[in-house]
């Protein structure tokens, strides 16, 4: 498959298509500033990104709706030309509040529709008016669920998931890579101990010899693997670096080199939700 900036979209088997770059757009809502994702997400589209990640726990997807209709009226983009993947949060999980929950995330968004919809995590907490729902003693109130959905799955060259990306090429499935640059290394939720992707030297050096960053090839891996990913950015210069992979590629004794440095590194633990019996990161996929 020849990936270009205007044509790199894997086909769906309901004769949809997945753009394999994306921008993801969780940043700590305490720390972002309004209208950041606004103007990150009009950036990004500015760029060439057709495929862009939100949720609705992120407390921005009004942003990211606003920056996808003001390009629609800008006549830059029409909207079927974007892919936005929405999320359903832990709360609502039971199945009665799945439509009402996207139908809000609809009206948050001020679209029509979602080109995709997933399950957060698999973890039900209790559904109400809180989104991180705690008892009187502060600690997490879960849900029980009969959860049997698949989710977004992390993919980095840390972490390169041989088994399960061989299972789903097996019976086609599409796999969308969250965190490809190995996350914003929050230590609320991250592992942070484990080293920085973005440092590894053989990234760095396969880099070096094309005149890209270590974020690039680690992008770059990805999608040439058909591996789907969302390097969530909301800063300009980062958005435009993350957008230029299409005009280098990797050999394959490069993609070797890049496979080989697989650690099993999970950064997205969640420890904080370890006890939820459906926590899903002891299991191996
Ligand atoms: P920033 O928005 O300042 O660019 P995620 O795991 O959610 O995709 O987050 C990716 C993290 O990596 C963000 O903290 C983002 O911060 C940062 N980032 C994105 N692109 C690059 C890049 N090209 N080089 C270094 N860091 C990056």
């Amino acid at each position: 498959m020849s990936l270009t900036a205007e044509s790199h979209r894997v086909p769906l088997s309901d004769g949809n298509s997945i753009p394999l770059l994306g921008l993801g757009t969780y940043a700590d809502p305490q720390k972002t500033p309004k209208g950041t994702c606004l103007e990150s997400v009009k950036i990004a589209i500015d760029t060439g990104y057709r495929h862009i990640d939100g949720a609705f726990v992120y407390y921005n997807e009004h942003e990211v709706g606003q920056a996808i209709r003001e390009k629609i009226a800008e006549g830059k983009i029409k909207r079927e030309d974007i892919f936005y993947c929405g999320k359903l949060w832990n709360t609502c999980h039971p199945p009665e509040l799945v439509r009402p929950t996207l139908e809000k995330t609809l009206k948050i968004l001020q679209l029509d529709y979602v080109d995709l919809y997933i399950i957060e995590l698999p973890m039900a907490f209790k559904p109400g008016d809180a989104i991180y729902p705690r008892d009187e003693n502060g600690k997490f109130i879960y849900h029980e669920t009969n959860l049997c959905a698949t989710w977004e799955v992390e993919c980095h060259p840390y972490f390169t998931q041989p088994k399960l990306l061989e299972f789903c090429r097996q019976h086609d499935i599409v796999i969308v890579g969250y965190s490809p640059l190995g996350t914003s290394r929050d230590e609320t939720w991250v592992n942070v101990s484990s080293p920085p992707l973005l440092e590894d030297p053989v990234l760095n050096a396969i880099g070096k010899k094309y005149s890209k960053t270590a974020a690039q090839v680690a992008l770059r891996f990805s999608i040439q693997r058909g591996v789907v990913v969302i390097p969530k950015s909301f800063n300009p210069q980062r958005i435009r670096e993350n957008f230029q992979i299409f005009d280098f590629s990797l050999t394959e004794k490069e993609m070797k080199e890049i496979e080989a440095l697989n650690k099993n590194v999970r950064y997205v633990e969640l420890l904080m939700w370890r006890d939820h019996p459906e926590y899903p990161f002891n299991d191996e996929y």
